[in-house]
């Protein structure tokens, strides 16, 4: 696969086709994916649940996320590697800078940060020293003390509307990439036509401009045994890793994941 460029990601938004991103934590798992047509390879902080076993994504450390970073670097084969600043990692202005370089220099295309409205002093200073951001917006985990729990973000009218009008705001302030969590599918859908830049949904329903899930929870992997709404176990019906992948790719490219009951309404 050519090397998938944010050239690349606008163009597939212009003409309609999905864009693939799976979560991928090492070198083996990177190489597994873009032999199966995944484009983007998120280094999430899911790795403190999935990997470290953490309740949370919150005991995860920029110096974690740089090593993964830099192992999923090194099995990649043209995909685009985003990487998380993972909580409070962004407290300061120069701690973004500072945190965001570090991913950088491990391997990361580009930074997803967690947040809103707020974001947009950090996204600009970040884009005006080249460094590409994908805005993570709607259940942000790393508030799960904040929302009190894993909830769907955007239900109520006014939280709506907020929620339209930041993703406007970052996209002026630079970002090159949205991504929403557990948002109502007809919001979803709103906020990806009301912007340029491509938007990832993961519980967001089909009309965003692409898909995002957590590896270990599409190959039907779960530490808490509780499996979100918005999972689908890809490799239950195929029975191997790639073969999985594959599916999953197949799926999110023709539309056919994720389907209306992956999905939240208002
Ligand atoms: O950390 C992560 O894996 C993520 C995805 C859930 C989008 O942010």
């Amino acid at each position: 696969m050519p090397d998938v460029t944010l050239t690349t990601l606008q163009g597939l938004k212009q003409k309609g086709e999905k864009i693939v991103m799976l979560t991928c934590y090492d070198a083996t798992f990177a190489r597994t994916a873009c032999e199966a047509g995944v484009e983007m390879l998120l280094i999430g902080d899911s790795l403190g649940m999935v990997l470290q076993g953490h309740d949370s994504t919150l005991p995860v450390s920029v110096a974690d996320m740089a090593y993964h970073t830099a192992s999923v670097k090194r099995g990649n084969r043209g995909a685009m590697i985003v990487a998380d600043l993972p909580f409070m990692a962004n407290a300061t202005v120069e701690q973004t800078l500072a945190n965001s370089a570090t991913l950088m220099q491990a391997g990361a295309h580009m930074i997803k940060l967690e947040g809103a409205g707020w974001l947009a002093e950090s996204i600009r200073l970040l884009a005006e020293r080249g460094i590409p951001v994908c805005a993570h917006m709607g259940l942000t985990p790393q508030a799960v003390n904040l929302f009190g729990g894993y909830k769907v973000q955007g239900r109520e009218q006014a939280q709506a509307e907020q929620m339209l009008a930041d993703a406007r705001a970052l996209q002026a302030a630079g970002a090159a990439m949205l991504l929403l969590e557990c948002v109502p599918s007809e919001l979803a859908t709103r906020i990806s036509q009301a912007v340029r830049i491509p938007v990832i949904g993961i519980g967001a329903g089909s009309g965003t401009d692409g898909q995002v899930l957590v590896l270990h929870d599409m190959l039907g992997l779960s530490l808490s045994g509780r499996v979100p709404k918005f999972v689908k176990d890809f490799m239950g019906e195929t029975g191997s890793i790639p073969a999985a992948i594959a599916a999953y790719v197949r799926a999110v490219k023709s539309v056919e994941f994720p389907a209306a009951e992956h999905g939240f309404s208002a």
